[in-house]
């Protein structure tokens, strides 16, 4: 039987990241059955809205999705944001509330920071149904004033900082000591939703006795990405404090080009790169899609064929230490997105 897989291929340079992420998908040898479902800026450009309600059905009876970048700037809606997004409609729409953003440094990667491969290796897992885009096309105004507001639950963070448990005990630990850790970023000093969120979090660790919680500030932690890595295990957080942080993650591990994530909730999931559409490069042959294979490998593990997802990373580790794929210093390819394919599917055989 084959598994039933949503492609959105997106915008910009999602329609060549993702055909090359079907092409590394081709060749690992599980059975995938593909629906293609139009979404983003230029569905919206066309018809109106950025993905269908069918579409969004098609994504919640998927046993998964790989979906590329979606959203061009010059594509707004009338309150200025940007209207091919489909963060609001499918993490909303599907209560996919666990955004799961691996940190890994691969060989061959070339950051500033001064780092080898094994040093950084942390999961953020980003809080991403509410926290301050739980305001998403609901900030209250007028033309002097505007307001967006940051909501937290307390099952939506009890759930998140499960979430990072489990990932922790599957995990097996630090770089720098191996201790299993669930590293809890807030604002708790300042803000009371942080502070709530903090003390769900401290709760649901005493169900966790063998691994160690800790928790920390936001700023603080963002210089301990730089200065100390490889002490980090798992990180939750809220939502757009993860959506910064993972950027900051991507840029110490040579670019958020390197970068997958998975957008995870009870009945579905999806899977993309934490970039965005970079439409300058589209449509030459210049994108890498390294952040989107391996968020097609992330989709592998969630269904289950953690042999084919760990097969996916190996090719990608052996094409980047074999110096068969060159990456420049923001985690571009020196050889373009076709030839990067290639030879990311000849490791793979
Ligand atoms: C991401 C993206 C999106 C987000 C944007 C495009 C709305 O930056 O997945 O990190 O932050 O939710
Ligand atoms: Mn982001």
């Amino acid at each position: 039987m084959a598994y039933r897989i949503a492609v959105i291929r997106g915008d910009g340079i999602g329609p060549e990241l993702v055909d090359s992420a079907l092409a590394v998908l081709a060749a690992v040898g599980v059975a995938l059955d593909f629906e293609f479902l139009d979404g983003g800026a230029d569905t919206y450009r066309r018809t109106g809205e950025a993905l269908s309600a069918g579409a969004v059905a098609a994504v919640r009876d998927a046993d998964a999705t790989l979906k590329g970048p979606t959203g061009l700037p010059h594509i707004r809606k009338p309150d200025g944001t940007e209207a091919g997004l489909l963060g609001g409609i499918l993490r909303n729409g599907l209560d996919l509330y666990a955004n799961v953003r691996p940190i890994r440094l691969l060989p061959g990667a070339a950051p500033r920071l001064r780092v080898e491969p094994g040093e950084i290796d942390y999961v953020i897992v980003r809080e991403n149904t509410e926290g301050l885009y739980a305001a998403r096309g609901k900030g209250v105004g007028n033309a002097r004033a505007m307001a967006d507001t940051l909501l937290v639950t307390r099952e939506g963070c009890a759930r998140i900082a499960r979430h990072a448990f489990e990932l922790a005990g599957r995990r097996s630990g630090a770089p720098a000591d191996g201790v299993r850790r669930v590293t809890c970023v807030d604002k708790a000093n300042v803000l009371r939703t942080m502070a709530f969120f903090r003390a769900v979090f401290l709760e649901v660790a005493r169900d966790y006795p063998d691994i160690e919680a800790e928790c920390r500030y936001v700023d603080a932690t963002a210089q301990a990405l730089v200065t100390e890595p490889e002490r980090f295990d798992v990180i939750v957080t809220e939502n757009m404090l993860g959506d910064i942080l993972s950027d900051l993650g991507g840029g110490t591990v040579g670019g958020v080009a390197l970068c997958p994530s998975g957008n995870i909730g009870a009945d579905a999931a999806y899977f993309e790169p934490i970039h965005g559409t970079a439409p300058a490069l589209a449509g030459q042959d210049k994108a890498n899609p390294i952040s989107q294979i391996l968020a097609a490998a992330m989709m592998l593990d969630h269904l289950g064929e953690t042999a084919a997802a760990d097969a996916v990373r190996a090719a990608v580790n052996a094409a980047l230490a074999s110096g068969a794929v060159q990456l420049d210093r923001f985690g571009g390819t020196r050889h373009g997105t076709a030839a990067t394919t290639a030879a990311i599917v000849a490791a793979l055989r």
